[in-house]
């Protein structure tokens, strides 16, 4: 009995951590950012196609509400939060997509952790974070 008291605060330490390291999984804290990961891509490969009034697709990828504003040709289709392979914008840069044009159209395309972040993002939530 003696040597079960002793190592009573080593176990409870060790519960302790046990316990905050299961809530630091638990948050589900995104691994992708739309503002640090998905945007910067658009600015740099799809905006000069993609923005303002006569946006190709009626897609304006200037930022997150004018993505999300429904305009665009595909409508809700374009981004079904946590569903990648159906949203049409995940569809549009990856490589194995054909039903619709690949883009960047006329590339050069995105490479696979661009990819990924695109797929990681909407599969995530497809959150303005
Ligand atoms: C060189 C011009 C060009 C660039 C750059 C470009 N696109 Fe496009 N995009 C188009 C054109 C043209 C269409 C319209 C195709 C159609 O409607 O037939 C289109 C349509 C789309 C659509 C379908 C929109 C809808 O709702 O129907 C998506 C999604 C899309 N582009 C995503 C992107 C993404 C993401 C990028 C950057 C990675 C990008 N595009 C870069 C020209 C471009």
């Amino acid at each position: 009995m003696k040597n079960n008291l002793q190592l009573l605060p080593i176990v409870l330490i060790i519960g302790a951590f046990m316990l905050m390291f299961s809530f630091c999984e638990g948050t589900g804290t995104p691994s992708v950012s739309f503002a640090n990961d998905i945007m910067p891509i658009f600015s740099t490969k799809c905006i000069t196609c993609h923005q303002g009034e006569g946006a190709f697709g009626n897609l304006d990828l200037t930022n997150y509400a004018t993505m999300t504003s429904g305009n665009s040709n595909s409508g809700e289709n374009l981004i079904v939060p946590g569903f990648a392979e159906q949203s049409l914008l995940y569809k549009s840069v990856d490589e194995d997509e054909t039903s619709i044009p690949r883009m960047p159209q006329g590339g050069p395309y995105l490479n696979a952790s661009q990819i990924q972040l695109f797929e990681d993002w909407i599969n995530e939530g497809a959150k303005d974070n």
